[in-house]
């Protein structure tokens, strides 16, 4: 089947693909979220080692500046503690999504928070079966990884449209398909293309998605000549 047009946003008000920031600097959600960028946060052990500060403090910083969905990822590897993990985080704000790994005890405690009505993200998806399986134990994101799948020369970007073609077929299905592991401009255009909910962005994919020469040419010409016709 050819790539089939997302077609489970729309009705939803939702005619554009959202942004979330994929990083844990503060200073760096506080600067793009006055672009109006910021739709939300995904962290993750690295991106918060990164920090140099400890994991609960900058969740909760974090929670305190962004309205939107901010993903906390557990570390405990049964679904028991996972789902104890899981608890003791959401006391941190209520707009955090559980963040767990692709895994057999990590869908279980899926299938049980989501129960619970506790949000969470199906992490480190690779494959189209994994993202159905992760699907059906109730998580409420989707986060297949582009990057890692370029890595091993494996083309990441068509896993995305084959599993927006798969959740296009049940448009009522309420899970949402958020495109990881960006590594450059061309990932978001590709994801976007491929129809995915959200787009999790690394800062320097944002800068690199700003820039371009033509405009800093077309810029530097428009104030040269305001110089001669723009009243001060
Ligand atoms: O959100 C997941 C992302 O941080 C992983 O990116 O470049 O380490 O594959 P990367």
């Amino acid at each position: 089947m050819g790539r089939q047009k997302n077609v489970r946003s729309m009705g939803k008000g939702e005619y554009i693909v959202k942004i979330f920031l994929d990083t844990a600097d503060i200073e760096t959600i506080r600067e793009l979220g006055e672009m109006g960028l910021v739709d939300g946060i995904t962290t993750n052990p690295t991106l918060i080692a990164k920090t140099g500060r400890k994991f609960d403090v900058v969740i909760k910083e974090i929670c305190a500046l962004v309205k939107g969905p901010v993903n906390a990822e557990i570390t405990a590897t049964d679904a028991a503690g996972i789902c104890e993990e899981a608890h003791q985080i959401r006391e941190w704000g209520e707009q955090i999504v559980i963040k767990i790994p692709m895994n057999r005890e990590g869908l279980k405690a899926v299938w049980k928070l989501s129960k619970e009505g506790i949000p969470t993200t199906v992490t480190l998806i690779f494959s189209v079966p994994q993202a159905i399986l992760a699907a059906k134990a109730g998580a409420r994101y989707l986060c297949p990884f582009v990057g890692r799948l370029d890595d091993i020369s494996s083309e990441g970007t068509s896993l995305l449209y084959d599993i927006t073609t798969v959740l296009g077929q049940y448009p009522e299905w309420d899970c949402e398909v958020m495109a990881a592991s960006i590594r450059h401009p061309l990932h978001v255009v590709e994801a976007a293309r491929a129809g995915v909910d959200i787009i999790t962005i690394p800062p320097k994919v944002i800068d690199q998605m700003l820039l371009h020469p033509l405009t800093d040419r077309g810029i530097t010409q428009f104030l040269k000549d305001a110089q001669l016709c723009y009243t001060k």
